[in-house]
């Protein structure tokens, strides 16, 4: 009779449940997928008293995430807890050091302190296993450490904020101003307890370091990735984007270039008609492109109880089955710690701005982008009654630093009202 796998549980929030609720609803199945039980040993949780809809009592309980890492009657942990810091890296590294397996969904976690929690893992003979962690139920890192494994990745780009995709799909479709777009989305809960870990691009940013670590081979860096939210898009954009064929999404792009690793997660336009720009809601995107396997694109629920406990569990499951391996996909001594790329490749830039209405004011524009060496490829101006012209333009592909000269160059014009919106637009 094979022995079961013993999870020890930290974290009885929505993924802690819906993890429980599985194992419990699927025990049958997990024991014939699985060839052994899985079972739930003992739990902890910030709250005992608390009535969570699922059935605890048959657990031990442990008010310390550290003393259940640490027993001895379990092999895997589950670090549900989240955050970078404090009790969920102290309880993983507990973990790890006394034997244990770990499985979590903590992207911060990762993207902080990744490549050394891979070290501790494999000098204690462990794994760290972390699908949940991107992109809820999309089974993002075991297609790459996977079924791609024969691919040598050359992009990975992703939608992988539900909160931002929900707040720039509600602020197109009804045509509402973001702050009440961003009302709407907390009054729902759709926001983290930090909102700027959501719209101001991190939480996508950490997911964004980890999938880049593991196509490219590279030590986890979110320090270095280049990181801009949504908080700064008007709906003046989202309208006139659209205009031009275009929507506004919230992109993470991974891609090793000659100039080094370029990760960047910022808001960028895409074709309104391509799968990112079809992408609404709360929903989730990730396209990989790998040299045999040409691109593909993976789509689902991001975020919520079922998605990530599925996905949590799907790891547990591998783990059952005795497959395992290293965090990254690969040795952690064996991942190279890249430079990151001095700058962003080439893009064309959608650039909105107010021109005072007088003779020569566009000229002068269309003169400072020619001596940052911009090239225009669309212009438009729009009708308008008041002294002010709103005016839209889009460059032929050109590098950030140049459009930041030609931005100051078209401030010191003295023809601007306001400062120019610059939203680069992605080539997918
Ligand atoms: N807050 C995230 C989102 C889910 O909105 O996609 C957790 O990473």
């Amino acid at each position: 009779m094979p022995t079961p796998l013993r999870l020890g549980i930290a974290g009885l929030g929505t993924v802690g449940t819906g993890v429980v609720k599985i194992v419990q609803r699927h025990a049958d199945l997990l024991e014939s997928r699985c060839g052994r039980r899985v079972d739930i040993i003992a739990v902890s949780a910030r709250t005992r008293d608390k009535d969570r809809g699922v059935r605890l009592g048959d657990y031990e309980w442990e008010d310390d995430p550290v003393a259940l890492a640490r027993r001895d009657d379990i092999d895997v942990f589950l670090e549900l807890i989240g955050g970078s810091e404090g009790s969920a890296k102290a309880a993983v590294e507990a973990a790890l050091e006394s034997g244990k397996d770990v499985v979590t969904a903590n992207k911060a976690l990762l993207a902080l302190h990744g490549q050394a929690l891979a070290e501790t893992a494999e000098a204690n003979g462990k794994v760290i296993r972390f699908e949940a962690a991107v992109a809820g139920g999309i089974p993002v890192i075991k297609s790459l450490t996977e079924s791609l494994a024969g691919n040598e990745i050359k992009r990975v780009i992703g939608v992988m904020n539900g909160t931002c995709n929900y707040i720039l799909t509600r602020m197109q479709d009804a045509s509402l101003p973001y702050e009440d777009v961003f009302d709407e989305a907390l009054k729902l809960g759709f926001l983290e307890a930090d909102p700027t870990l959501d719209v101001g691009g991190i939480d996508a940013g950490h997911k964004l370091a980890l999938l880049a670590s593991i196509a490219f081979g590279t030590q986890v860096n979110f320090a270095d990735m280049e990181i801009e939210g949504i908080e700064q898009i008007r709906i003046e954009d989202i309208e006139q984007a659209a205009d031009m064929g275009y929507r506004i999404k919230l992109l993470g792009v991974a891609q090793l270039t000659a100039r080094g690793l370029e990760q960047r997660m910022s808001p960028c336009l895409v074709p309104a008609t391509s799968p990112l720009g079809l992408l609404d809601g709360a929903t989730n995107m990730v396209v990989l492109e790998g040299d045999s396997v040409g691109t593909i694109s993976l789509r689902g629920a991001g975020a919520g109880e079922g998605p990530t406990a599925s996905a949590v569990m799907g790891d547990v499951a591998d783990l059952a089955r005795g497959f395992r391996l290293p965090t990254f996909g690969q040795p952690a001594e064996s991942l190279r710690a890249e430079q990151p790329a001095s700058s962003a490749t080439p893009a064309p830039f959608y650039l909105r701005m107010t021109l005072r209405d007088r003779p020569g004011a566009l000229a002068k524009i269309a003169t400072a982008l020619g001596e940052a060496g911009i090239s225009i490829d669309r212009m438009r101006q729009y009708s308008h009654s008041a002294s002010d012209a709103p005016v839209l333009i889009v460059t032929h592909k050109a590098q950030r630093r140049d459009l930041s000269l030609a931005i100051e160059g078209m401030k010191a014009t003295g023809v601007l009202v306001g400062d120019p919106v610059a939203i680069r637009i992605e080539d997918l």
